[in-house]
């Protein structure tokens, strides 16, 4: 290698590595002007030397200077989209109506199910190999040369590898943006106070749209082929689409590692399943499944019919955003004073509930979304997160549209409210005296995963608040039956059960406890960890933040508030009197029976039957085992019951034990025996 040649490689191995900085770790470590001097300084020298010219050089890669407008150009073939399936029923449909026409052809057809990815259509074509051209779906009959923009695309290849391509090759597939890059990029927005994209999807698309590409480069966008379009000059392909996406792959196309063949609607009933519960999970938007007769001679029987074909279906997951009217915001005061403004909506079928309340998050949200009382907005439910409001229709404003303004004392009880340096989040400053607060905190102290005390439920919390029954949570343990069977819709027997269900709950571990106090930011984990550390109460409350920090989990701030708390003189006084009516629990109980399932790491998986899963779990961590929410190679075991998905495979896969409810039910009852 001469001198010349050496300085391209170590250049081209610099900006790789930069880009690799900039758009997979965030994390430049360069500025803009360094990184484009080393990118002049190879292009000079590729032009110099356009024997040493490389398709892969990152010169090739940053965009192209940007254009006035797309040319719209036609398609070799139409792009054709795809019927939609929303029922088992539609599936069974489609699969009676390809065999009716393949009229009794064979017994059970044999599909491609893949992934429905949540992104734009594209085709992309290489002419001897060589990337020429990129087009948009448009009207499906010709769409806009995205050329520039698509080569910038780190997936795409600008040369096909291996041999035996056809002399022109275009392929259809979906540019989309991967979740944990379009959270980056809105991050970065927010940051520099720019808008945010409302989903991956729409992200992909602007940034598809971009004139200058080298905009389009510095996105983290994605492609992944799920069709073979124009072919010219080929050797034979093979006679399944399953086998010729395997072609692809081999010439250096992305294809999707999740595409399954399947024998009959039996088997695409499967893989559905399977996806959607793998649905949230996974690094990228899908929105549905699409199943493909296999057969690519079958296809050609098939034909299509107006624009779809009929050799194909899309059976769609719930929509996780929909549209409705936001009709009022209301600011409720949570346990720590914060006030959350919630958007009232019109109810909507989204994410497969019915949604009739939305989180905004805090003012700067509000301001952000410039949302108005009266107006559409855009409602998003993915997964078990709770709904969002993600957008809103300027379009369709009401000309009766309220704009909404926080309170400037707190909507409960009147107190001033104050913002900390640097947190979104405004508070009322009124501790105990708000009455929201008050609730707040005790409906936390009596939930399942604190002190577990069953029948005292939001109704009753607020009866016993608002009439000043119970102040504070030491008050609970003073209720008894005449104080209860005074309240409305109390009888005796249900009285009688409440304070059995009070006194039950006095016994109790010192994890539950230091997460029942509703500390700011000790959620369950953390008290478990605290537990685990400090073994008594006393050592926690007197640990100093250098100490705490000392924790699994605990920063800084959380030490903060810990510190804080337990310096307050109102909740030493609240924690005497909690001892002091018979709270206790078995010393050291982190410690007493860790060593029999010490070290081990489960996950728990699908339902199970006799006993809910949190309660599995928390027999297992008795028991002294870790439990983690994925498998790895470090995991000890998985409990999986019905309907357990991506876990359960992917234990097969790395040879982690399995074991069934049953099976632990009866290891249970071995290990507990004294
Ligand atoms: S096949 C003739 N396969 O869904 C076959 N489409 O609703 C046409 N899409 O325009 C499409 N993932 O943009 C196919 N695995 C997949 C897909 C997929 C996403 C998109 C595609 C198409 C739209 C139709």
């Amino acid at each position: 290698m001469n001198e010349i040649e050496q300085n391209i490689v170590l250049l081209r191995e610099q900006l790789h590595r930069w880009n690799r900085e900039y758009y997979q770790l965030d994390q430049p470590s360069v500025t803009d002007s360094e990184y484009d001097q080393a990118l002049n300084a190879l292009r000079q020298l590729e032009a110099q030397h356009p024997e040493l010219a490389s398709s892969d050089s990152p010169t090739q890669r940053v965009g192209a200077a940007p254009i006035s407008a797309f040319i719209s150009v036609e398609h070799r073939l139409p792009m054709l989209s795809l019927d939609n399936a929303f029922s088992s029923e539609d599936l069974i449909d489609f699969d009676r109506r390809v065999n009716e026409r393949l009229a009794g052809a064979v017994q059970a057809i044999r599909y491609c199910c893949e992934p429905k990815l949540d992104g734009i259509a594209v085709s992309i074509t290489w002419e001897h190999g060589k990337l020429v051209r990129a087009l948009t779906r448009g009207d499906g009959r010709s769409g806009e040369d995205i050329t520039q923009n698509v080569r910038t695309l780190e997936s795409v290849p600008l040369v096909l590898s291996g041999s035996g391509f056809p002399k022109i090759l275009e392929v259809r597939g979906e540019v989309y943006m991967p979740r944990e890059g379009f959270e980056r990029l809105n991050a970065r927005a927010r940051a520099r106070g720019e808008k945010p994209f409302v989903n991956p999807r729409n992200a992909a698309a602007g940034s598809l749209r971009q004139l200058d590409s080298r905009i389009t480069a510095r996105r983290p966008l994605a492609f992944t082929v799920y069709s073979l379009g124009y072919t010219e000059g080929e050797n034979a392909l093979p006679p399944n689409h399953s086998e010729v996406m395997t072609t692809l792959a081999g010439w250096g196309l992305p294809v999707s590692s999740l595409a399954e063949v399947v024998t009959g609607v039996q088997g695409c009933e499967r893989y559905f399943d399977q996806l959607a519960e793998q649905r949230d999970s996974l690094p990228f938007d899908i929105d549905g499944i699409v199943f493909k007769v296999d057969s690519l001679d079958y296809q050609e029987r098939l034909g299509f019919v107006s624009r779809a074909p009929r050799w194909a279906i899309a059976r769609k997951f719930p929509a996780q955003e929909e549209t409705t009217t936001l009709t009022t915001v209301e600011f409720q005061v949570g346990r720590t004073g914060a006030i959350t403004p919630v958007a009232r909506l019109e109810p909507v079928f989204v994410g497969g509930v019915t949604v009739s309340n939305a989180t905004l998050h805090n003012a700067d949200e509000i301001a952000r979304l410039g949302v108005m009382a009266g107006d559409t907005v855009i409602v998003r439910r993915a997964g078990d997160v709770i709904p969002q409001v993600v957008a809103v229709v300027v379009d369709r404003r009401p000309p009766n549209a309220t704009p909404i303004t926080f309170p400037a004392v707190c909507p409960i009880c009147g107190s001033e409210v104050e913002r900390d340096d640097g947190e979104a989040v405004i508070r009322c400053v009124g501790g105990l005296v708000c009455s929201a607060q008050r609730s707040a905190a005790l409906r936390h102290f009596v939930s399942r995963k604190a002190m577990d005390i069953d029948g005292l439920g939001e109704k009753l919390i607020e009866q016993l608040v608002s009439n000043e029954t119970v102040m504070s949570v030491a008050d609970i343990y003073r209720l008894d039956i005449p104080t209860l069977r005074s309240l409305e819709r109390m009888g005796d027997k249900s009285a009688a059960k409440l304070v059995s269900a009070i006194a039950a709950s006095k016994r109790t571990t010192l994890a539950r406890f230091i997460y029942a106090l509703g500390i700011r930011e000790v959620g369950e984990a953390t008290a478990r960890q605290l537990a685990a550390y400090f073994e008594t109460l006393e050592a926690l409350m007197t640990a100093n933040e250098q100490a705490l920090e000392e924790v699994d989990d605990v920063g800084p701030i959380v030490a903060r508030h810990i510190r804080r708390f337990f310096d307050e003189p109102a909740n030493r006084q609240t924690i005497a009197q909690l001892l002091q009516q018979g709270v206790h629990w078995p010393v050291s109980d982190t410690t007493s029976e860790v060593s029999l399932l010490g070290g081990q790491t489960w996950v728990v998986t699908g339902k199970l039957e006799t006993m809910s899963r949190d309660d599995a779990e928390a027999a297992l961590r008795a028991l002294g085992a870790k439990v983690a929410s994925s498998v790895s190679s470090k995991t000890t075991c998985v409990l999986a019951g019905p309907g357990a998905g991506s876990k359960l495979k992917k234990a097969q896969a790395l040879g982690v034990s399995i074991i069934d409810e049953q099976t632990l039910l009866e290891k249970l009852q071995q290990w507990q025996e004294p």
